[in-house]
């Protein structure tokens, strides 16, 4: 498949930080590309999950000193992918596994299969802001095609279909305000709503909304941002990893304003609401996929933001600009 090019150059996170150890390797996959991560010290080493003798695939060995061993044949790499040992020699060829770049940032392993890494993506404000309650969410892959689960957590159309009662009452609309925004940073559609939203989970999450905010960082991170009119905010950022054609891992981060209610009942709170609306999108996302053809999708009236993600996961030039717009919601 080919992968849009901010896509297939881009960093990804393919674990979380407290996934790796220098116990075991873990095994971890990128674009249909099989990866394996280890630490040795503080280091965290990303290679390709095959061995440079015989093609093995180092997450079946184990580790040892902070290296590696394949499971086939015993060689070692070390935490820089050099071969180190081959039992019952006296000396190594000197060969390497491939080794990947790595970053790591808000507690997630980052990587990229490109020769010359790009610049690493800006991530949203509220990933780093020391003042908020904050909780990963750790979800398994499931099957959607990237850009349909980045534009589904950033769609405002669907709920009123996909998530009935639960995040918009089914058959009854308002109108809202839209401000959106794209340049080169990404694109944000801003919602204002004059009314208040029935539905479950803004009358018990955000008492009365502000205004609410789908953001995209490119090429691959969406932020939900919803602000109550006394000043309270959470924020849902998820970042999009291409596993697989047709398999997506979303990591999802809340972050929220403190208040007299402890972040762990929130976090239980925020994840027993959002349970049913994932596994509703996950259900939708999935009947898309299998559902693909090569045919360019449509662009309805409310489709905000899709036009800015095309051009951000296709390198493509996204000039300053800034429009108004009225739906009903
Ligand atoms: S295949 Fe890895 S040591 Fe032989
Ligand atoms: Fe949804």
């Amino acid at each position: 498949m080919d992968w849009p090019v901010a896509i297939a150059k881009g960093w990804h996170p393919v674990a979380s930080l407290d996934e790796i150890s220098s116990r075991r390797p873990h095994a971890a996959r990128l674009m249909g590309q099989p990866l394996v991560l280890f630490r040795s010290g503080d280091r965290v080493t990303v290679l390709r999950d095959r061995c440079p003798h015989r093609g093995a695939p180092l997450s079946h060995g184990r580790m040892t000193n902070g290296a590696i061993t394949c499971p086939y044949h015993g060689w070692r790499f070390d935490s820089e992918g050099r071969c180190i040992e081959v039992p019952g020699a006296a000396v190594c060829p000197s060969v390497s596994a491939s080794v990947l770049p790595v970053r790591v940032e808000v507690g997630l392993v980052w990587t990229c299969l490109a020769e010359t890494p790009p610049p690493f993506p800006t991530l949203p404000d509220a990933m780093r802001d020391a003042d908020l309650d904050r909780f990963w969410w750790r979800l398994a892959p499931s099957e959607a095609g990237l850009l349909d689960a980045l534009e589904n957590h950033l769609d405002p159309a669907h709920p009123h279909f996909v998530h009935p009662w639960l995040v918009r009452p089914p058959d009854r609309r308002h109108p809202v305000s839209v401000a959106v925004r794209s340049g080169e940073w990404g694109a944000e559609a801003v919602y204002f709503e004059h009314r208040r939203n029935t539905a479950l989970l803004s009358a018990v999450m955000e008492g009365s909304r502000a205004r609410s905010i789908g953001r995209l960082w490119p090429p691959t991170i969406g932020e939900v941002r919803l602000e109550s009119a006394r000043g309270a905010m959470l924020s849902i950022v998820v970042v999009f990893t291409p596993v697989d054609v047709g398999v997506t891992r979303p990591w999802a981060h809340f972050a929220s304003t403190r208040s007299w209610l402890p972040a762990i009942v929130k976090e239980l709170a925020l994840k027993a609401f959002h349970w049913p609306v994932l596994q509703q999108d996950r259900r939708m996302l999935r009947l898309q996929e299998r559902n693909r053809t090569r045919e360019r999708y449509a662009t309805g009236p409310l489709d905000v933001l899709a036009r800015p993600i095309w051009q951000h996961a296709n390198g493509l030039p996204c000039p300053e600009e800034e429009t108004r717009l009225e739906m009903s919601l």
